[in-house]
């Protein structure tokens, strides 16, 4: 099992490429079983989830062609064709779906396409339970027969879906691409209320409407879709990654020094980086990326936060912004009010000397002058970033174990930090 080792100390001044987001890249690589024709994705990152969600979607019958080597291309990032003509094994099956959750979103497509689909229910993963109601609802308001088989997802709708009007009791980032997708191909008019407004939301409607769907009301909580009859291929760029952007932003905030995250786009995380501005960062976004730095003689000012649904403050940045927050000079409070178990990176911090306290959904994070480096274990992929932030600025050595955690949502981390002026290198085990 990898371990990445870091000596921390060291100021981060450089640039730093930012990949194509991989909570856009998993929805808009399921969007082309809606269509027989090649739906082609530019700006692909290499991560572990991307590669999970190819052989999945290989076991059902979809052509996957890398473009040219594996290597990104300088701006262009790499290149996947996906050409998902016939379908002839409409099932995913437990053994993949568990390892990628977001595998569930193979689940509208299909029975939006073939009028049945057999999908494993994904399980609860490290940081909460992850239920999927609001996809079946969503799925059976819109015709479907849907029942629970031996722990899979069995759907069905033989005369094919209809429009309907559904309202989301709670806001839900995959279950608002699954039902955008399934209405795309359904019969009539769908219009969706209290959808998510992520943007990967947009990033995928926009790629649906390159498709020929019509979809009006994107990046904002209520979405009309027109169904139609077919979708055809097209060519899409993915949207940049505003949580690997924001880690990075979080990570030379922290270390001080003056990093440019190229293709990196401030607005897409806006509220993290207004608490940056308040915790003393400075933020410029210029034409190719967001300049960021902060002299390190300038101690970081502690802030209160608390997660929420896109524009709100990001619960994929959660864990990050507290690893600031336990070397700023006082005291701040961050509540987490996505995940029920979202605070697995805690005990492993105050492994590294940090002082946290938890009352119920919320962490009192009381800043230290220095952390001091240990050998830490990642349990989930944001936890596990927010382990190596705090290598990054801690006293002398720290390692962290089960990095497969980083290698779902990071791309290169290593080599991207190293190339800033880190101290940091991947042991394979
Ligand atoms: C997406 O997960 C992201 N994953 C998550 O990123 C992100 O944390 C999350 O959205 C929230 O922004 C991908 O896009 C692949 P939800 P998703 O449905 O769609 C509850 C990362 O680190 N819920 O918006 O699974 C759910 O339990 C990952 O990159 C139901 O109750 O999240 C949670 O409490 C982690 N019933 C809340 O809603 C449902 O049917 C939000 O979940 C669906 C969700």
């Amino acid at each position: 099992m990898d371990k990445i080792r870091i000596i921390g100390g060291n100021m981060l001044n450089g640039t730093i490429p930012v990949s194509g987001a991989k909570n856009a890249t998993l929805p808009l690589m399921c969007a082309t079983l809606l269509t027989e024709e090649t739906l082609t994705l530019e700006n692909v990152p290499d991560l572990a989830d991307i590669k999970t969600l190819i052989r999945l979607l290989g076991s059902l019958g979809t052509h996957v062609e890398i473009d040219g080597d594996a290597t990104a291309k300088a701006d262009i990032g790499r290149v996947i064709h996906f050409t998902s003509a016939d379908i002839n094994n409409p099932i995913a099956h437990y053994d993949l779906v568990k390892q990628m959750r977001a595998s569930v979103l193979v689940l509208g497509p299909m029975l939006a396409r073939l009028g049945h689909a057999k999908v494993s229910l994904p399980g609860g993963c490290a940081i909460g339970a992850r239920p999927v109601d609001l996809h079946i609802d969503g799925l059976t308001a819109m015709g479907a027969n849907i029942t629970i088989e031996d722990g899979y997802i069995v759907a069905s709708a033989p005369e094919g879906l209809k429009g309907c009007k559904f309202h989301f009791p709670k806001v839900s980032v995959g279950a608002t691409e699954n039902l955008m997708m399934a209405a795309s191909l359904a019969k009539g008019e769908t219009v969706l209320t209290n959808v998510a407004r992520e943007p990967e939301i947009v990033d995928l409607g926009q790629c649906l409407m390159a498709m020929g769907a019509k979809i009006e009301g994107l990046g904002t909580d209520k979405l009309t879709i027109q169904g139609v009859e077919k979708l055809h291929g097209a060519h899409h760029r993915v949207v940049c990654d505003r949580i690997e952007a924001g880690t990075y932003a979080i990570a030379v905030a922290m270390t001080g020094g003056e990093v440019l995250l190229k293709g990196a786009n401030m607005c897409l995380f806006k509220a993290t980086a207004e608490k940056l501005k308040e915790a003393g960062v400075t933020l410029k976004q210029e034409e190719n990326g967001l300049r960021v730095s902060r002299d390190p003689k300038v101690p970081l000012k502690p802030f209160d936060a608390m997660t929420e649904p896109f524009p709100g403050f990001a619960t994929d940045l959660q864990a990050q912004m507290m690893t600031l927050l336990c070397i700023a000079e006082g005291a701040g409070m961050i509540t987490e009010t996505i995940f029920e178990n979202r605070f697995m990176h805690v005990p492993e911090l105050m492994r590294l000397g940090a002082n946290i306290t938890i009352h119920n959904s919320s962490a009192l994070v009381r800043g230290v002058k220095q952390l001091k480096g240990a050998p830490v274990m990642a349990t989930d992929l944001r936890a596990s970033v927010s382990l190596v932030l705090a290598g990054l600025v801690a006293n002398g050595e720290t390692t962290v174990d089960r990095i497969y955690h980083l290698d779902r949502g990071y791309e290169r981390i290593e080599e991207k930090l190293r190339a800033c002026g880190a101290n940091i290198e991947r042991i394979h085990g």
